[in-house]
């Protein structure tokens, strides 16, 4: 089964704070989320892999460590993954960016692919999926699945609020990708939303309430 990782770093959480918060206005919660995404990326990577490159500084020869060229793709699912890319990007510029268009049916829930772009060497990259929220899963796994159709092998999850019930749907789908999140809340409530959450994230994002 993949790894559930929730990040209980003091800034993610004090930022977190601000982005549940209803009176937290559209420039203020893009500016928020872009930035728990960079402090969640740096914990992702982690584990990427580095090579030792000599250079001179203005010393001396010295032995440095530089990453070692693994192609990594962030792919955020429309819209409200969007709101994840930039905080990343600029930690990470050599990634790629991949779009995976989805929306949630609101009556079924169910997700509805819409538009998939992906770099086309997919086979060799390591892919971040971003969507601020994990609600019943059905986006996620739905994307995941777009992403392996097409060839990609290593992917991971991220998103910033998740239900239990998400988590599990991921899992039983995908056993072999890691779920990132800066909380896991309590429940969906019967509209399907998370609660306590955040609310519409793409709403929030874009102002399109
Ligand atoms: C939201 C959110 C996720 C999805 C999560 O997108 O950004 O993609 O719902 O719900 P799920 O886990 O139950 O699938 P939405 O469908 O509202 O589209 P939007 O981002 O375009 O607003
Ligand atoms: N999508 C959202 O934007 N928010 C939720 O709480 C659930 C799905």
């Amino acid at each position: 089964m993949g790894k559930l990782y929730v990040f209980d770093h003091p800034l993610i959480q004090h930022k977190l704070s601000y982005i549940r918060d209803k009176n937290t206005g559209t420039k203020e919660f893009r500016q928020l989320v872009n930035e728990v995404a960079a402090l969640m990326a740096f914990e992702v990577t982690r584990d990427l892999p580095l090579k030792e490159v000599e250079i001179e500084t203005p010393v001396e020869k010295a032995t440095v460590k530089k990453l070692s060229g693994k192609k990594l793709g962030l792919v955020p699912i429309l819209r409200a993954g969007l709101g994840m890319v930039d905080g990343i990007i600029d930690l990470i510029p050599a990634a790629k960016v991949g779009h995976v268009g989805l929306y949630r049916d609101p009556k079924t829930l169910m997700p509805v692919e819409y538009y998939v772009k992906l770099p086309s060497d997919v086979e060799e990259r390591d892919f971040l999926v971003l969507d601020p929220m994990l609600a019943t899963g059905g986006s996620a796994v739905e994307a995941i699945n777009s992403l392996k159709k097409r060839g990609a092998k290593n992917i991971k999850l991220l998103c910033i609020c998740g239900a239990p019930e998400g988590v599990k749907a991921v899992q039983d789908a995908h056993s072999d990708v890691d779920i990132y999140l800066a909380a896991l809340d309590e429940k969906l409530n019967d509209h399907g939303y998370i609660v306590p959450g955040l609310g519409d994230a793409g709403d929030r994002l874009f102002g399109t309430k």
